[in-house]
């Protein structure tokens, strides 16, 4: 969706430096729905054919026009706390395709997902008994999916690996096939089990470790379907990655994932549910940013832009590769080695490490692709950056879908009265930051 025409860069039918140019404030997300129908519509295919939901994390990304796109398109949500239930709920999700996830799971978030109806994933056996106690108080009965560590590595960042035997998630494998937890199943009045869930983790580049834990859950199918449990359903998690280093590296995709797993799910007659989040919504969204300026500390020259880690934090906390480009190549100078930093007072705010950028001037546009997944949703306002707006592109529209927030957005929680009507900025005058109204001490 992402194409250059005489060193210009557009988003479907929009090029990029026009916002700039229309003065639009940076740093600002922005988002493709052409390209998040299309990675849809990947799932749609490769499931055609089998009983299926396709429930996207919504946690990797919550702009609602988004949500609103991929729940028309018929997609389900994956949540994980009370509050995307109610996000989820509020955009239009039908229930009977969401489902609650979480390996510390509070009453609240029990309560949320009940009364909603949603499906709802049992993390650990002490989950089991608070979903049976939540859906006893509500005189409900919780529709249960077992979350199964299968203690499989998926070879990824080990802060986003979920499958092995010593992460925190999941029952292990032997637990559910033990007497044990097969004993307190059958004291459940007021819980359903009606599948199994497994996630492995995330940044998937080959589809091996999924087949391998369908493997591992298919005798515990066997095994809770003998002690007379409803099982209809696998949950085989999201996990795909995507080519961040933007090099048209084949990686294993929806389709490849599902024909690992076909001919098992038909055989033991289950329902497949998938819960994809950055293949779906990672390369439909950046982060545009602006040149603030060019410097060299030693031999290292450093790129200087607006955005940083309080809105895109996957560089600094994974090491995460983004690509990044100038909005407007034709106009610049030769390549400059750089790093391309923020302004956050903190040497672990840098976007990109040892690039090759043509050398900027103060103003380009700059943007990070790849940062619709996991991108604004772990936004931070650190050295207090406020939250930055979210554009959508629809062919050769782009609209606001959320504005940025202000401070008077943030200083709106604050309990103490005196903070909230002390000092204001006179905003006619921002340069010279003249203080009016000052009524605190
Ligand atoms: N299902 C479960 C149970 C999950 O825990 C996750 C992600 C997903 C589905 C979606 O996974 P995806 O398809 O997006 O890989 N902040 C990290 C990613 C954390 C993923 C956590 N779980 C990052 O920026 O890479």
């Amino acid at each position: 969706m992402f194409t250059r025409r005489d060193g210009a860069l557009y988003l479907e039918g929009v090029r990029l430096s026009d916002l700039l140019t229309a003065g639009i404030p940076t740093p600002f997300y922005l988002y493709s729905l052409g390209q998040l129908r299309q990675n849809y519509r990947a799932y749609e295919d490769a499931v055609a054919g089998l009983p299926a939901t396709v429930a996207f994390a919504i946690k990797s990304n919550h702009n609602p026009t988004l949500l609103s796109a991929l729940r028309e398109m018929g997609a389900g949500a994956t949540v994980v706390s009370r509050h995307e239930v109610e996000h989820a709920i509020r955009l239009g999700f039908d229930p009977g395709k969401m489902l609650l996830h979480g390996n510390g799971k509070t009453r609240a978030d029990l309560h949320a997902a009940l009364s909603a109806g949603t499906l709802i994933s049992a993390d650990s056996e002490f989950d089991l008994v608070h979903i049976e106690e939540a859906a006893r108080d509500q005189k409900t009965t919780a529709p249960v999916l077992l979350r199964v560590n299968p203690d499989i590595d998926p070879q990824v960042h080990p802060y986003i690996s979920t499958g092995l035997l010593d992460s925190k998630f999941g029952m292990p494998g032997p637990v559910i096939d033990g007497l044990r937890l097969r004993g307190t199943l059958r004291t459940l009045r007021h819980v359903v089990v009606r599948g199994l869930h497994c996630h492995l983790g995330s940044t998937l580049r080959r589809v091996q470790p999924v087949a391998d834990a369908m493997r591992v859950l298919l005798p515990l199918v066997e095994r809770l379907r003998a002690d007379g449990h409803p099982i209809d359903t696998v949950d085989l998690g999201g996990g795909l990655d995507i080519d961040y280093n933007r090099r048209g590296e084949t990686l294993a995709g929806p389709v490849e994932l599902v024909a690992a797993v076909r001919p098992d799910l038909l055989a033991a007659r289950l329902r497949l549910w998938l819960e994809p989040g950055r293949s779906l919504s990672g390369n439909a969204g950046a982060l545009i940013g602006r040149v603030i300026g060019v410097k060299h500390n030693g031999r290292r020259g450093f790129v200087i832009v607006d955005a940083s880690m309080a809105q895109l934090i996957r560089p600094s906390l994974y090491n995460a590769y983004h690509h990044i480009e100038l909005l407007e190549e034709a106009a610049t100078g030769p390549p400059l080695r750089c790093d391309v930093v923020g302004p956050i007072c903190e040497s672990a705010d840098f976007l990109g490490k040892d690039r090759d950028l043509p050398l900027p001037a103060e103003g380009d546009g700059v943007i990070v692709y790849d940062a619709g997944a996991y991108g604004f949703v772990m936004a931070s306002r650190y050295n207090l950056n406020l939250l930055p707006a979210e554009y959508v592109v629809d062919g050769a529209a782009v609209r606001l879908s959320r504005r940025a927030e202000t401070y008077e957005d943030f200083a709106r929680t604050f309990v103490d009265r005196e903070a909230r009507s002390a000092a204001v900025i006179d905003r006619e005058a921002p340069s010279a930051a003249v203080i009016k109204g000052r009524t605190g001490p």
